[in-house]
């Protein structure tokens, strides 16, 4: 499957290595340009590309740069997609740490994926947000393997979503499905099931578990 990956740093450059070893075309994309992957582009086979061309072809796009990144992306930056294309958002809030307060999640309050979709212009599907980077590479296993962790996937397009999950899948987790995007906060920063390590049946009940609350360190 042709895939484009917008961000490749913890999340896109391993994203990149476990889908390229699973036989997929993946196009991968930075800020500074594809001079700048060239390495990455070596240890793995993808196509280093500018943002603006990472989309092109692809029935898969993962946006995974830091959430204050999204509104430089370039516009137009899924023109040129598959029609369907599936275009998965990793991103999270970190209003002290890195992005600086969001008007649009703390006043208006959007869902993180909400925002990033106005962003973008595009539906999104929420999959690894919570997902330790390192553990794309190291903790996948096979399916009906007892140890296999389970990943929650929000999103409103279920085409997308199933999609999504079945690519998940292939990479090695089992999903949850988390509802749509309106219930996405559910998988934000600070709620059990972000980072939690657990099958299908523990993030299901951290899933159920979460409170909408916004505490103020995750607040800007
Ligand atoms: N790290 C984790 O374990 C983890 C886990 C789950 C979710 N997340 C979330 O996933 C997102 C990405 O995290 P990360 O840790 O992978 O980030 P990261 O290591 O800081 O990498 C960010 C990547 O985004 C690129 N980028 C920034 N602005 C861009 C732009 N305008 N156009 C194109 N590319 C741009 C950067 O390119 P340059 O280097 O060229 O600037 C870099 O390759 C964040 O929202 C994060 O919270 C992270």
């Amino acid at each position: 499957m042709k895939i484009g990956i917008i961000g490749a740093g913890n999340i896109g450059g391993n994203l990149t290595r476990r889908l390229t070893a699973l036989g997929h075309d993946v196009s991968v994309a930075n800020s500074r340009g594809p001079e700048t992957l060239k390495e990455l582009a070596e240890e793995t086979g993808a196509t280093p590309v500018r943002a603006e061309e990472a989309a092109r072809g692809a029935e898969v796009v993962v946006v995974t740069v830091p959430l204050k990144a999204v509104p430089d992306l370039p516009s137009g930056l899924l023109d040129g997609a598959a029609q369907d294309v599936a275009v998965i958002d990793t991103g999270n809030y970190y209003p002290r740490q890195r992005d600086g307060r969001i008007a649009g999640i703390e006043d208006d309050g959007l869902t993180e994926s909400r925002w990033t979709e106005r962003q973008i212009g595009h539906a999104v599907i929420k999959a690894f947000n919570g997902t330790y980077a390192q553990d794309i590479l190291d903790r996948h296993r096979p399916a009906g393997d007892p140890g296999r962790m389970a990943l929650p996937v929000a999103g409103d397009d279920e085409a997308a979503k199933r999609k999504v999950r079945a690519l998940i899948d292939e990479l090695g987790f089992d999903t949850v499905d988390a509802g749509g995007i309106d219930d996405s906060w559910r998988q934000q920063p600070d709620t059990p099931v972000y980072g939690l390590r657990g099958g299908t049946e523990a993030v299901t009940e951290a899933l159920a578990g979460a409170s909408p609350e916004r505490k103020p360190e995750f607040r800007g």
